[in-house]
């Protein structure tokens, strides 16, 4: 891929799992990569990484729940680059899996906190980018959404809809900004094996073999189990010239689970 090299891209929760995969990918193609996330230890692992291996990174620490911090990021990225041209937006509340039970048990503030993390949070980084892509011309934005805002399923309503949402802004920002050159993506991953995915599967009382042995057996269709880097290719690839022409979809990178 040609088309990443000297671009300024924000992966928002980058500090693990799909987020960090990403960053690597970014780097190795030659953007500068701004690794942003909650966990500043993370995000400066993270970074840190990149760097010992040749790329171009630096952390950030910031909470989507905290609007000042998000204008504090982007306004670090355009003093450090004068440019801001990719936002993979990763963040997701993972650890609240286990509470987002169904409509009648979940606690109301659970819901809440699910939506403000996941949803509300990449609207108000997306006004913070925005306006700088417009200037300049353009630029992609890459949103992590998930298999689960389509696929139905008795639990996990906060998440499902967060995700769901997330695919209704995407297509919004697609369709107000496509012919000022700003694009905007989604991709829906299936089951991958992060950290952050495992530590969930584990509080619901299954292991990784468990789950993924019942990913391969009744939903993927594939050969092999799911990577963090599955999901970070295609985000590299929207995210690069190569990817232009590409605006306004949701992608699958599940194995063959969602056939739509
Ligand atoms: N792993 C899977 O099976 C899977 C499947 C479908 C979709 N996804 C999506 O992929 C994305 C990455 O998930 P992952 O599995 O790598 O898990 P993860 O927990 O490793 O990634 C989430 C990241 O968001 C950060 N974060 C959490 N709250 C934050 C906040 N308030 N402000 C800033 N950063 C915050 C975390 O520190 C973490 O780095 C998520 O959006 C998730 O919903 C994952």
């Amino acid at each position: 891929m040609e088309g990443l090299k000297d671009k300024v891209v924000v992966v928002a929760g980058a500090s693990s799992g799909i987020g960090a995969a990403s960053a690597h990918k970014l780097a190795k193609h030659g953007a500068n990569v701004v690794v942003a996330d909650i966990s500043d230890d993370g995000a400066r692992a993270t970074a840190e990484a990149i760097m010992s291996s040749g790329g171009s990174a630096i952390p950030f620490r910031f909470d989507v729940t905290d609007e000042s911090t998000i204008v504090a990021l982007i306004a670090h990225v355009v003093e450090t680059y004068g440019q801001i041209d990719g936002l993979h937006y990763n963040v997701a509340d993972v650890a609240l899996t286990p509470k987002d039970t169904n409509l009648l048990d979940i606690d109301p503030a659970d819901w809440e906190r699910m939506l403000r993390v996941n949803l509300t949070g990449l609207f108000l980084t997306m006004r913070q980018v925005i306006p700088h892509m417009l200037k300049q011309g353009g630029g992609a934005i890459v949103n992590t959404s998930s298999a689960a805002a389509f696929s139905g399923e008795p639990n996990i309503p906060a998440y499902a809809s967060s995700k769901a949402g997330m695919n209704a802004l995407t297509r919004h920002v697609a369709s107000a900004y496509g012919r000022q050159g700003v694009r905007c993506n989604a991709i829906a991953p299936g089951a991958i094996a992060t950290e952050g995915a495992l530590a969930v599967v584990n509080v619901m009382g299954a292991d990784k073999d468990e789950w993924y042995g019942r990913v391969r057996e009744t939903l993927a269709h594939s050969h092999r189990d799911g990577e963090p880097e599955d999901v970070a290719s295609l985000a590299a690839f929207l995210m690069s010239d190569e990817g232009s022409w590409i605006n306004g979809q949701c992608i699958s990178v599940d194995g063959g689970w969602l056939f739509r």
